[in-house]
């Protein structure tokens, strides 16, 4: 979009969330709050952005890197000193000016794409966006005039109690005709309760010198909330992942239970894929169709095939092929990758392995640092004892091999294609292709010992 910047406010440390992080970069869906809003601005096709930092700048800065510029504010002296800070940065042919809130990541990128057009076609040199709230509190009211315009904003803290009934409010988000808003913001003062440069005065100043401020109503309100605290936070939270299931519902996705489900805002599923309650799906996780998940599973950062099938396990970055089941209580750690048909069952961890196509590793047993060929089977109890208290080593198994119930593979060591290992062994040698490999002691069978002993005992209590 031409001619359009868009001024994100995010210098505030948020006082009322209580915390040592600033509140912008609070996370909601998966994504700090900010970054909701620059993607809303992004999605509109508006290329300049100016972040207005200052409270732990650094962080606001590693957090979003090169992609928008940032405008200092040393000292937060109000929402309008913070808008001047980002003039110098803003060019000559910039004739439309943005300006958002870091704190309000509800916000659609339609409602502004409304906001913008309405600015545009009415050539007013402020236009704002107002939402009706049953319980305002908190938020700047909007008091109108006689006419019904716009007259001015005022401060929940410098309210009377007649303009505190008000129930249009501020959403601090609006369109300013560039050279009008930064001709005003010269002439506003801190002269009220919180002594700060406000920028709701621009709208009064404005309307004093005889120019046009108009409005636009948010047909939803709750896109137009402003975090401040960890409630809101909370509230916001479930509004965007109930936003994000609805898209995921519409695009052919079963959701069995929405309100236990929680799916981060960049994660993709293909339909028919169903989700089972109590599951937390995060960060840039894809998953594809026909799968079944959950309940009770956990998937973050990771990529799952077609067809699988995954319940009550966690997998964190691993790659799962195609027809794979998984779990119940199976803990895939990062590294993992699965090539498709495979099993892992109960109480299996595996740990950057890979594992070929169609082997099986169906119950308890630790796979770490291993490459495991085509339909192996993995025993009960198997263990790659991958860690001499110094370093870890690999171990390699191949393709048909049958590792017995309760092996331990001592890494480093290698199993051949198609070789055998006794139940109970202790393998610290390489097994070439084909054999068998037994490591343990003979059976020994006394007769009669326990009879023998049971007599003994009877002998001594005579
Ligand atoms: C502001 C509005 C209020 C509106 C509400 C909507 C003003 C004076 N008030 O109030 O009318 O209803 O938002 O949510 O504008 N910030 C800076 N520098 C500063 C102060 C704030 O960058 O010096 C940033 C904050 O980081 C935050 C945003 O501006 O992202 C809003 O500041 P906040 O203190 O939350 O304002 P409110 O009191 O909510
Ligand atoms: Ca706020």
């Amino acid at each position: 979009m031409q001619g359009v910047v868009a001024v994100i406010l995010a210098a505030g440390k948020g006082t009322r969330m209580k915390s040592r992080l600033p509140k912008v970069l609070h996370q909601v869906a998966g994504k700090p709050m900010v970054r909701h809003v620059l993607e809303a601005v992004q999605s509109l096709g508006i290329n300049q952005q100016i972040l207005v930092i200052g409270h732990e700048a650094e962080l606001v800065k590693a957090a979003l890197g090169e992609q928008v510029r940032y405008a200092i504010q040393a000292e937060q002296l109000g929402t309008g000193h913070a808008v001047m800070q980002a003039q110098p940065l803003i060019g000559e042919e910039i004739k439309t000016v943005l300006v958002l809130c870091g704190d309000t990541p509800l916000l659609r990128a339609e409602t502004l794409a409304i906001l913008l057009a309405e600015h545009q076609q009415t050539g007013a040199a402020a236009t704002v966006l107002t939402a009706n709230l049953t319980d305002p509190s908190g938020y700047g009211r909007i008091i109108r005039d006689a006419q019904g315009l716009v007259e001015r904003i005022v401060e929940e803290k410098d309210a009377s109690a007649e303009e505190k009934r008000v129930q249009e409010i501020n959403t601090g988000t609006y369109c300013f005709d560039k050279v009008a808003l930064f001709k005003a913001l010269g002439e506003i003062s801190p002269a009220n309760a919180q002594g700060e440069y406000y920028l709701t005065d621009v709208l009064s100043v404005l309307r004093g010198a005889g120019q046009k401020v108009g409005a636009v109503v948010a047909a939803d309100p709750r896109e137009t909330y402003g975090i401040n605290s960890r409630v809101q936070l909370a509230e916001a939270e479930k509004i965007l992942r109930y936003r994000k299931l609805v898209r995921l519902m519409e695009a052919g996705v079963t959701i069995i239970d929405p309100a236990t489900t929680f799916i981060d805002d960049e994660v993709e599923i293909e339909p028919d894929t169903i989700i089972y309650p109590n599951t937390i799906i995060e960060r840039g996780t894809r998953i594809g169709c026909e799968c079944v998940i959950g309940p009770g599973t956990r998937i973050v950062e990771s990529r799952i095939g077609n067809r699988v099938e995954i319940q009550n396990s966690v997998l964190l970055k691993s790659l799962v092929g195609d027809e794979c089941t998984i779990g119940p209580f199976a803990y895939l750690r990062p590294g993992t990758e699965l090539a498709g048909k495979n099993r892992v069952g109960d109480f299996v961890e595996i740990k950057n392995s890979k594992v070929g196509e169609g082997s099986k590793i169906p119950h308890l047993a630790y796979v770490g640092d291993a490459t495991v060929g085509r339909n192996v089977n993995i025993g009960c109890g198997t263990i790659t004892c991958n860690y001499d208290g110094v370093r870890k080593w690999p171990t390699r198994i191949g393709d048909g091999a049958f590792i017995g119930s309760n092996t331990n593979l001592v890494a480093p060591v290698e199993i051949g294609a198609n070789a055998v290992t006794g139940a109970g062994s202790t393998i610290t040698k390489d097994v070439p292709a084909d054999s068998l490999a037994v490591e343990r002691s003979r059976q020994t069978v006394i007769r009669d010992w326990v009879k023998k002993k049971r007599t003994d005992r009877s002998a001594q209590h005579d």
